[in-house]
């Protein structure tokens, strides 16, 4: 039996410690965690989450392949690169960067996952990985929606709904989820405003964006565009993970390990070679 919790807000932990050596799914679809996924994607070589904008200055300095990413009121930072528009984020600008972010709601809740055993960061664009994920640790998992400003937002709640029902679509019978009452109804909501003919709707999670307190906001901002990308199932499907205070790509950090093991052999077979 494996316990899925929501946290309906970063606000609800109190304290970094509630998350120590738990699993955790940070989700912030509007905008933090999509567009990181996108930005990844397209090859920046991490992630770095930063509480806040002067903490996010900190880290920059000194770095030369750095570049400072994030929003205050959805707003480009003044002093900063990029803001948090999954479009600013393409190869071109982002290959091979370190990307320091700071955003209102999406990089505070990361930075409060920092004690946890495993964290990834999910959005519609990677569902399919964040459950597949889930189902391969097969342990308890906190859904820790950013939400916004302190307080509950749909956009993020029916992402996590959307989450158990995929899980729950999965028929195993070594999966078996218990759901208190936020679970149950995230359930519910996500099956009513994302669902058709129990199959996840790119176009149903749109109009659940436009009607959303945040999507309205970013409509207003001229970020009408960025609701489509962020709405879209699975388009980039790739699982970034939060680990030592670094975000990276679980596809690129096993490439890494890979290249480095190659490396190895390499380095062996020459010293085997020479010591003939
Ligand atoms: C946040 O972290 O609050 C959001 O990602 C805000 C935004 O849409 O830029």
């Amino acid at each position: 039996m494996i316990k899925i919790s929501i946290f309906l807000s970063h606000s609800l932990v109190a304290e970094d410690l509630l998350l120590k050596d738990k699993n955790a799914v940070v989700i912030d679809v509007l905008r933090a965690g999509s567009t990181m996924t996108v930005a990844l994607s397209n090859g920046a070589k991490e992630v770095i989450p930063a509480e806040n904008v002067t903490k996010a200055a900190k880290i920059n300095r000194g770095s030369s392949n750095s570049m400072l990413c994030g929003e205050r009121n959805g707003k480009l930072v003044v002093g900063f690169d990029f803001g948090n528009s999954p479009l600013e984020f393409t190869q071109e600008k982002v290959k091979g960067k370190t990307l320091i972010f700071s955003t209102t709601n999406g990089t505070v809740s990361i930075v409060k996952s920092r004690l946890t055993k495993n964290c990834v960061i999910g959005s519609f664009l990677n569902i399919s990985k964040i459950v597949e994920y889930i189902l391969s640790v097969n342990q308890d998992f906190y859904l820790l929606c950013a939400g916004k400003l302190n307080n509950f937002c749909i956009e993020d709640f029916v992402f996590a709904g959307a989450v158990i029902k995929e899980i729950l679509k999965v028929k195993s019978d070594n999966i078996n989820i218990e759901l208190n009452d936020p679970e149950y109804t995230a359930l519910k909501l996500a099956e009513l405003l994302v669902y058709k003919n129990d199959e996840l709707s790119s176009d149903l999670i749109l109009d659940m964006f436009k009607i959303s307190e945040h999507g309205k906001f970013l409509i207003s901002l001229g970020f009408e565009k960025d609701l489509e990308i962020c709405s879209r199932i699975n388009t980039y499907p790739f699982l970034p993970i939060f680990s030592k205070d670094i975000i990276k790509l679980k596809e690129q950090i096993e490439l890494e390990t890979s290249q480095r093991m190659g490396m190895k052999k390499i380095n062996l077979s020459g010293k085997n070679s020479n010591d003939k």
